[in-house]
C-alpha cells in the first residue's frame, strides 16, 4: 500500500497514531493532579517499564491532557549527565511567567521569579550547567541558601503558592528519571513531601526504567509510600490489535483476524514493535485487507529494521566486556537470570564481573529485578544479542 499514507510511526517519543490501552493510567493521572489541584491529597505518579513500552508519548499526552484543563506544566527529560536544578529551571520560569499574567497572581509568580533568582545564582557554584534567564532580582534569604533541598523546597513552595492563587496547579513531567542523581532525587522527594504536606498544587508524573522504584528507594527510604509506581508493560492483545486495525480502518483499510494474531504474536505486545510490525505490513501489502502472509513477510524486513535502529544504537554504545555479559545472558535466556549464571557462562567469577555489571545499570540496559537477579531493560534484547553475535566465539 502506499507508504506515503501509512499511519504507523515506530520511533522513539514518537506519538502513536492510536494511544491504545492507555486509558486507566490516564484517568489516574488526571484524578491526582485535579486533586492536587483542589488541595486534597494525591500520590506523585512515577511510571517504570522497558524500553519502548510507550513511557514518553504517554507522559506527553498527560501533559496535553493536564494543559487542557488549565494546570501549569512542566515537562523536563534527564539526559545521562545533566542536573535537575538545570532541567527545573527554564521550565519553572516558563510557568511562573504565564502565571505572572494573571491579575490574581501576579505578585506569587513574581516573588517565586525572584525565588528563583536566588535558586540559579547559589547553586551555579555546584550545578554549573544550570542556564535561564533572570526577569527579577533575588530577594535575600529566598531559596538562596545554597543547598539544594532547601532551595529546591523553597522554590516549589512559592511556585505553587502562586498557582494556588491562580486556582491551577504545577504539574511536572520528568522523563527518563532514572537517570538523575540520588542525591538530587533526594531533594526533589523531600521538597515533594513537604509540598503535600502543605497541601500545596504540585505533582510529579514521571516515567523510567524498572530501576527507578529502587533508585527512589535509596535516595529517600520513604519515597517508596509517598509515590505510586504504576508499570507501563506490553499492551494487552485487544488493545494492541486496536493498535494496528483503527489506524488502518481510518485510511479504509482493513486487518484480517489472522494478520492482527500474527502481529500480536511477533511483537509481545510491546508498542514500539507494534508500530514497527504496522508499518512494514502496511508496506508490503497490495491491497486492503492485509492478510496473514503480509504480516509473515513484514517479519523479516520488521526484524531488520528493529536490528539497524531500535536495538543497534543500544548495543554500539556497549564497550566490548559489557556486549560480552549481555550475550552471554541472551545465552540463557530471555531472562531474569542470577549473577552467577552469567560469571560461568564467561568462564568468570562474579565478583570480577561487578563493574562491568554496574556500568550496565547506569547506561540503562540492564535492571535487578530482586537481589543477584539480572533482566534486560529493552524487550526482547536477548533475541538480537545471538542475531548480532552468533556462535560462541564471544567466550574469551
Ligand atoms: N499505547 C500505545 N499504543 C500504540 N503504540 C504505542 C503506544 N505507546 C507507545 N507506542 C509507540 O511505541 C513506540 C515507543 O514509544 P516511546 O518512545 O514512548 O517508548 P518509551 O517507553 O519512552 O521508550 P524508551 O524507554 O526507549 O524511552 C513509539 O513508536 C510509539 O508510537
Ligand atoms: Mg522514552
Amino acid at each position: 500500500m502506499d507508504p506515503v499514507t501509512n499511519p504507523f510511526a515506530p520511533g522513539a517519543g514518537t506519538p502513536p497514531p492510536e494511544l491504545a490501552g492507555r486509558a486507566e493510567l490516564r484517568e489516574a493521572v488526571r484524578v491526582a493532579i485535579e486533586r492536587v489541584r483542589r488541595g486534597l491529597p494525591a500520590k506523585s505518579l512515577l511510571m517504570v517499564g522497558l524500553r519502548g513500552v510507550g513511557k514518553t508519548v504517554l507522559l506527553d499526552r498527560m501533559r496535553q491532557d493536564a494543559e487542557g484543563t488549565g494546570i501549569q506544566t512542566l515537562r523536563v527529560e534527564a539526559p545521562e549527565g545533566r542536573s535537575l536544578p538545570a532541567l527545573l529551571a527554564p521550565q519553572l520560569r516558563q510557568a511562573m511567567l504565564r502565571l505572572s499574567r494573571n491579575d490574581q497572581a501576579r505578585d506569587l509568580a513574581q516573588r517565586a521569579l525572584r525565588a528563583l533568582a536566588g535558586f540559579a545564582k547559589s547553586l551555579k557554584v555546584k550545578y554549573e550547567d544550570i542556564e535561564v534567564g533572570l526577569d527579577f532580582d533575588p530577594e535575600p534569604g529566598l531559596a538562596d541558601n545554597g543547598d539544594l533541598e532547601q532551595d529546591l523546597l523553597a522554590l516549589l513552595e512559592s511556585a505553587a503558592a502562586a498557582a494556588q492563587k491562580a486556582g491551577t496547579a504545577i504539574a511536572i513531567f520528568v522523563d527518563e528519571l532514572q537517570y538523575v542523581e540520588e542525591e538530587q532525587l533526594a531533594a526533589l522527594v523531600t521538597a515533594l513531601h513537604r509540598t503535600a504536606q502543605d497541601q500545596l498544587p504540585v505533582v510529579l508524573v514521571g516515567a523510567g526504567l524498572p530501576q527507578l522504584r529502587g533508585r527512589m528507594g535509596r535516595a529517600k527510604s520513604y519515597a517508596e509510600r509517598l509515590f505510586d509506581f504504576p508499570e507501563v508493560g506490553p499492551l494487552p492483545p485487544a488493545a494492541a490489535r486496536l493498535a494496528i486495525a483503527k489506524p488502518a480502518r481510518n485510511q479504509g483499510v482493513d486487518v484480517t483476524p489472522e494478520a492482527l494474531d500474527a502481529i500480536v504474536h511477533e511483537t509481545r505486545g510491546y508498542p514500539y514493535f507494534v508500530q514497527e510490525w504496522g508499518k512494514h505490513a502496511w508496506d508490503v501489502a497490495a491491497t486492503s485487507p492485509i492478510t496473514l502472509e503480509d504480516v509473515e513477510r513484514a517479519s523479516t524486513t520488521a526484524v531488520a529494521s528493529l536490528d539497524e535502529s531500535f536495538f543497534r544504537v543500544r548495543f554500539d554504545r556497549l564497550t566490548p566486556a559489557e556486549k560480552r555479559y549481555l550475550r552471554a545472558m541472551a545465552d540463557l535466556g530471555p531472562g531474569p537470570h542470577r549473577s552467577g549464571d552469567i560469571a560461568s557462562r564467561l568462564g568468570r567469577e562474579v565478583t570480577s564481573l561487578g563493574p562491568t555489571r554496574n556500568q550496565l545499570i547506569a547506561k540503562g540496559m540492564i535492571w535487578s529485578p530482586h537481589h543477584g537477579d539480572t533482566a534486560f531493560t529493552v524487550p526482547l534484547f536477548d533475541e538480537f544479542m545471538r542475531r548480532i553475535m552468533p556462535g560462541s566465539d564471544w567466550i574469551a
